[in-house]
């Protein structure tokens, strides 16, 4: 994982950034812990030829008892690290905003640490102070860099189980659903059509077995899967608008519902309907939802499911917060999921950003 420390200068924040991550890394991860992470830092005006600054040197020194690289010059921020760094992280909300205003507003990889890590605030410049102003800027770091290391382990512990299915034609048809003014029609049709891609990619590993059969030319022995085996299972109501998509690439499949809605004030998930296929403990379940938000409804789904003996559960969602991944991967550790996308985070009333609104009434037309 690449990750990129933003600050003004690259004399003083971010260049203490990059030190003291690195430091955490290898106390709390060891030789296979650098192995996984680049880190470096850079500046928006960085001038590429100034080097730390003597405070945070001294601090640096003073708290890790090792020497900086005294001739580490400065490197000016530009839009290449953008395409090249999985995670950016600036210093404070200017300097996000000002990358976002200066490249692109829609670049998804640019966070403030403290945002990143769900504090607030920004990092002071300490530039031209004291030691002591540049001690306090090593505690507010080193207390951030922390959780960020935490949050970090978590999510590549969830990278390994969830498959944001990056191709093109998805994220099209991603971005016109996710416009306020495509219509329901057209929202349901893409719905169906993402669902049965994200199929095709959650099916690459399914059981089969071969079959004797004559094509017009000779026999042979042919690959099927027993769609009989597999079962469909929609969480109500959005969850419907998945099934015909999906039901297009096996339509023998089993089919089974799971009634919850999410109370609007609780943000927790309600049952009040459930039915399954005979069997369903012995089957392959795919778990359709199109939003994965706070999770609730994902946990409970799949709590619903292993109650009735099913072993085998993947999901299958358009989009996911961070949040909602994290909580399924705390509770259950061994469940695949397929999204569509990863969006940035949930708002406070639990939608999530930038979402795509409610998934349920974009399909019903209810809103
Ligand atoms: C939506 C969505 C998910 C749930 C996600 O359903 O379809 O089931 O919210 O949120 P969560 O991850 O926080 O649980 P909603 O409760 O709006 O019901 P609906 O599908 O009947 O509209
Ligand atoms: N449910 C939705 O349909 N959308 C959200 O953003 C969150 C929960």
């Amino acid at each position: 994982m690449k990750i990129l420390f933003v600050c003004t200068g690259n004399t003083c924040r971010s260049v203490m950034a990059e030190f003291i991550f690195k430091e955490k890394i290898k106390e709390r991860l060891g030789e296979a812990g650098v192995e996984k992470f680049y880190i470096d830092s850079a500046g928006i005006m960085a001038d590429g030829v100034s080097v730390i600054s003597s405070n945070a040197k001294k601090v640096l020194e003073k708290f890790y008892g090792k020497k900086f690289n005294p001739s580490r010059k400065c490197k000016l921020f530009d839009d290449k690290m953008i395409e090249n760094y999985d995670i950016i992280l600036t210093v404070t909300n200017k300097h996000k905003d000002i990358i976002l205003s200066n490249f692109d507003e829609n670049i998804k990889n640019v966070f403030v640490i403290s945002e990143f890590v769900e504090e607030n605030g920004d990092i002071d410049d300490p530039f031209m102070g004291s030691v002591e102003v540049y001690e306090n800027t090593f505690h507010r770091l080193d207390f951030l860099l922390d959780k960020l290391l935490d949050k970090l382990n978590i999510l590549e512990d969830n990278m390994k189980k969830i498959f944001e299915i990056n191709h093109p034609l998805i994220k099209h048809k991603l971005s016109i659903m996710r416009d306020k003014y495509t219509c329901v029609s057209e929202f349901r049709n893409l719905c169906n059509d993402i669902s049965m891609f994200l199929g095709y990619e959650a099916l690459k590993e399914v059981d089969v077995f071969e079959e004797n059969i004559h094509t017009p030319i000779k026999s042979m022995k042919a690959v099927k899967i027993l769609e009989e085996s597999i079962a469909f299972v929609a969480v109500l109501r959005a969850g419907l608008g998945m099934l015909d998509g999906i039901l297009k690439i096996l339509p023998s499949a089993k089919v089974g519902h799971i009634g919850l809605y999410r109370d609007e004030d609780t943000l927790k998930a309600v049952e009040y309907f459930t039915k399954f296929p005979k069997n369903i403990s012995n089957m392959n379940v795919i778990l359709l939802d199109p939003m994965i938000a706070t999770g609730g409804s994902i946990v409970d789904s799949i709590t619903i499911l292993k109650k009735h003996g099913v072993k085998s559960i993947k999901i299958l969602s358009l989009i996911a917060s961070p949040e909602g991944l994290k909580r399924i991967n705390d509770e259950f550790k061994d469940i695949e999921i397929y999204v569509a996308a990863i969006d940035e985070k949930l708002n406070e009333k639990g939608y999530i950003v930038p979402g795509l609104g409610d998934a349920g009434d974009r399909i019903f037309g209810t809103e």
